[in-house]
């Protein structure tokens, strides 16, 4: 990576913590995190690098105008990786006004900030980090390509397609430098224990009901975060000027065969009798809104910049498990 200086959003949160370690472990770059450490960020997913001086971590609210001003105004970033928002589908439903506070205002003050700084001196590059979710839902065989329209389902996936046509506004309307990644479902660590996969390992370890959504035959994409990080990068580095990147793992699971083979690499781990977790399933009434299947078509991020998702899926679903067993109570204190 060329750049010399980059501001990480949201390199408190999950993506973003696992971005802040990958850049810290493989590029150069000077990183400072701007996170606001809401409920899911979290300062101990990178405390070390923070304490040893390696990241500067900046505590604010990307929707504050006079300290994302500030920010950009005292630093000389080349770059931002912009991770930071209200991530949670469940939670948009129950309060909505976060989600346009955070990833609308939030995203057009951080485009603006960005603007002014950079029509000042030299101009960086602006990665905007998205979600499938703005496609809305996709019956088989059919898969998500970067033309296929906007159609979201739940006010998180509304916020986050606003974000988007912001992004690509600033780059047809000022020039700006903007690169937008539309990313399937990410797992791995430092995952805040409500979605999926960590709210069911700690369910499962607990002897709690495991909550599937109706019928469990929502499919979705599962890609590994760290498969992620290497896919922002070479965006970043690479992608064409203005451009949306798909990106995903080519790897679908109905959400009850995930919940099911988590329940058996749970009993593998803690020796309990195979199939034992599996009884801890319980089918909840339906999310409301809920999209039964989200696919990423990859091909252009593949064919214009060698990137596809590397990791083994049944590797990196048993390492994270085994991650969250060591860490819920840790980090979490559950
Ligand atoms: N997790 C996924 O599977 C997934 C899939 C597609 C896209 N995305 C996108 O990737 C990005 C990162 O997602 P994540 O899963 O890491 O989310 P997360 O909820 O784990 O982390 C979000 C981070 O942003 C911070 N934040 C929230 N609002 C803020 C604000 N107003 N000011 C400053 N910081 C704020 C939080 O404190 C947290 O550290 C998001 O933009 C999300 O929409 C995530």
């Amino acid at each position: 990576m060329d750049a010399e200086h980059v501001l990480v959003t949201g390199g408190a949160g999950f993506i973003g913590a696992n971005l802040v370690r990958w850049l810290v472990r493989h590029h150069q770059a000077q990183i400072t995190v701007v996170d606001k450490l809401t409920y899911a960020g979290n300062r101990r997913y990178i405390s070390e690098l923070v304490d040893e001086g390696t990241v500067e971590l900046v505590v604010a609210d990307i929707a504050d105008r006079e300290a994302m001003e500030g920010l950009f105004s005292r630093s000389d970033f080349d770059g931002v990786f912009h991770l930071a928002a209200e991530s949670h589908v469940d939670r948009s439903i129950a309060g909505p006004e976060a989600f346009l506070k955070s990833n609308v205002e939030g995203t057009f003050c951080l485009l603006e900030c960005a603007r002014q700084a950079w029509d000042k001196g030299k101009p960086g590059r602006f990665l905007h980090v998205s979600t499938d979710e703005v496609y809305g839902s996709i019956e088989p065989p059919g898969a998500f390509s970067e033309d296929s329209p906007y159609d979201p389902s739940s006010p998180y996936a509304a916020s986050k397609a606003a974000s988007d046509h912001f992004a690509t506004a600033y780059h047809r309307t000022f020039g700006m430098d903007v690169v937008i990644t539309n990313c399937s479902n990410n797992f791995g660590p430092y995952q805040y224990p409500e979605k999926l996969i960590p709210v069911v390992i700690a369910s499962l370890r607990d002897g709690r009901s495991v909550p599937v959504y109706g019928d469990g035959q929502n499919v979705r994409d599962w890609l590994y975060v760290k498969d992620h990080c290497r896919a922002l990068i070479e965006v970043f580095d690479r992608g064409r000027s203005g451009q949306c990147y798909n990106i995903g793992g080519r790897n679908e699971w109905t959400n009850l065969d995930l919940v099911e083979r988590i329940c058996d690499l749970v009993d593998e781990r803690l020796g309990r009798p195979m199939g034992r977790s599996r009884q801890q399933i319980e089918f909840v009434a339906d999310r409301p809104g809920h999209d039964r299947r989200y696919a990423i078509d990859a091909t252009r991020i593949h064919r214009e910049l060698g990137w596809k998702a590397g990791t083994d899926f049944e590797t990196a679903l048993d390492r994270t498990v085994g991650w969250y067993l060591d860490n819920l109570e840790r980090l979490w204190g559950v």
